[in-house]
């Protein structure tokens, strides 16, 4: 275990398992998940590098950080690959999970957009299960666990106590800020979420690099997937438009696929790769800009 503040988690995956286990039933919309006991309950068996991480993240995803991060990766000059490259490369990101048990991070991405599929969805959806997570190639870049995965949610403007693990923004300067501490914030009410800054990390990264290559539907899917305050939580509704409530249909609609895909079978990467090359050149140019 490695409780060094860049890399407290074994595998990035291990935040997946542990939002699986807060939400281990795929759940009508604004429904409270937990009563306070089963929230307790909940905070005190998660791991400890699970909860070091969520302890950086609400420390460390400030307003300022996330304008940041979004000037130096919104140019989209890291690199230039294919989709299926960027594929490979995530494939290449090794942490300390058990390498005999785990999926490779391409096949995590068919178990999704295969089970997207097994469902009879559009062609953009099963394409949006297969990019969605790409993003995570910000750790390839050198960015620490925390400003890649992890729960999303808006800087500038108050926390909900929604968010997992809330008391741990105490400890994130920005409360100190009077500018961000009301409900609404550096925002105005009903603004829409386009206007509002989100912590940064693999979701918003993704939805720059798809935003002029996929329908809408999918880039909210894309960019709102990890914002569990507001699509398993309810949150945040004063900040959004209805056009945003509309939109969040689909965001839930992809949830389950993206926290309850998993096979017992690993999807077959090399049978699948030519309908997926297909799929993918129907929407993105072959030479995307990362
Ligand atoms: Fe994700
Ligand atoms: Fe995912």
């Amino acid at each position: 275990m490695s409780l060094t503040e860049n890399t407290p988690l074994e595998s990035l995956d291990e935040w997946e398992d542990d939002v699986q286990a807060r939400y281990p039933e795929p759940e009508k919309p604004f429904t409270p998940h937990k009563d306070k006991a089963e929230f307790r309950d909940y905070e005190n068996t998660t791991r400890p590098t699970v909860r070091e991480f969520y302890r950086i993240n609400h420390k460390f995803q400030t307003y300022d950080f996330v304008k940041q991060k979004k000037q130096e990766y919104g140019g989209l000059d890291h690199k230039q690959m294919s989709i299926w490259e960027a594929m490979e490369f995530l494939n290449t990101l090794v942490d300390d999970s058990d390498p005999d048990t785990s999926l490779s991070q391409i096949q995590h991405l068919m178990q999704t957009s295969e089970a997207i599929r097994a469902d009879g969805h559009p062609r953009w959806f099963v394409l949006t299960g297969l990019v969605h997570d790409l993003g995570k190639i910000l750790c390839l870049f050198g960015e620490p666990q925390w400003a890649v995965v992890g729960d999303t949610f808006p800087v500038g403007c108050k926390f909900s106590d929604k968010i997992v693990f809330p008391q741990f923004f105490a400890d994130n300067p920005d409360v100190e800020n009077g500018a961000y501490n009301t409900e609404n914030g550096v925002y105005e009410s009903g603004c829409g979420l386009d206007k509002i800054e989100m912590s940064w990390g693999h979701d918003e990264y993704m939805y720059m690099v798809a935003k002029d290559c996929l329908p809408e539907p999918a880039l909210y899917m894309i960019r709102y997937h990890s914002f569990y305050a507001a699509h398993r939580e309810g949150e945040y509704q004063h900040l959004m438009t209805d056009h945003d409530r509309e939109m969040f249909k689909w965001v839930r609609a992809f949830n389950p696929y993206d926290l309850y895909s998993k096979s017992p079978t690993p999807p077959d990467v090399k049978a699948l790769r030519p309908y997926y090359e297909d799929l993918i050149a129907e929407y993105f140019p072959a030479q995307v800009a990362w």
